[in-house]
């Protein structure tokens, strides 16, 4: 598995910034952009897709992991980042957590906070008793 460094979570927030100028979000106004690190190394990014069909809506993070495992062919996330427009730190939502936690159990999740610096959480903190693949009878 890579290393985690500050230099890659610096190149992956870029790419979760790069990623939200692409966000369809003109219901919320809210646009997020998320980027996968993936076990190989590589970024796979993503935006929010919202839908008129509200609850239909895709998260960022969500969008990125399904690009990651379809069309990189990775299972393992190492780090997320997540960069929204609202000038302040942004999480993954409760059902990113649990998505993240299947390819990622023990992923770095990154932000940015209003001066623009890197802030950074461990997944097992942010999804405590979380539950996965291992709760499952084989
Ligand atoms: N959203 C994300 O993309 N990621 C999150 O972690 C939080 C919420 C999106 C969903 C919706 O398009 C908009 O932000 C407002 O909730």
């Amino acid at each position: 598995m890579i290393e985690t460094t500050q230099a890659r979570l610096t190149d992956l927030l870029g790419a979760a910034r790069e990623a939200r100028e692409l966000a369809y979000a003109p219901y919320s106004g809210f646009a997020v952009g998320a980027a996968v690190l993936t076990g190989d190394g590589r970024i796979v990014a993503g935006a929010n897709v919202e839908n008129a069909s509200y609850p239909l809506s895709v998260c960022a993070e969500r969008t990125a992991i399904q690009r990651a495992v379809t069309e990189d062919g990775s299972r393992e996330v190492v780090a997320v980042a997540v960069v929204s427009s609202s000038g302040a730190e942004t999480w993954p939502c409760g059902g990113c957590r649990q998505v993240i936690h299947e390819f990622g159990p023990a992923a770095t999740i990154v932000t940015e906070n209003a001066d623009g610096l890197p802030v950074t959480r461990e997944l097992p903190d942010l999804l405590p008793e979380a539950f996965g693949p291992g709760d499952l009878p084989t």
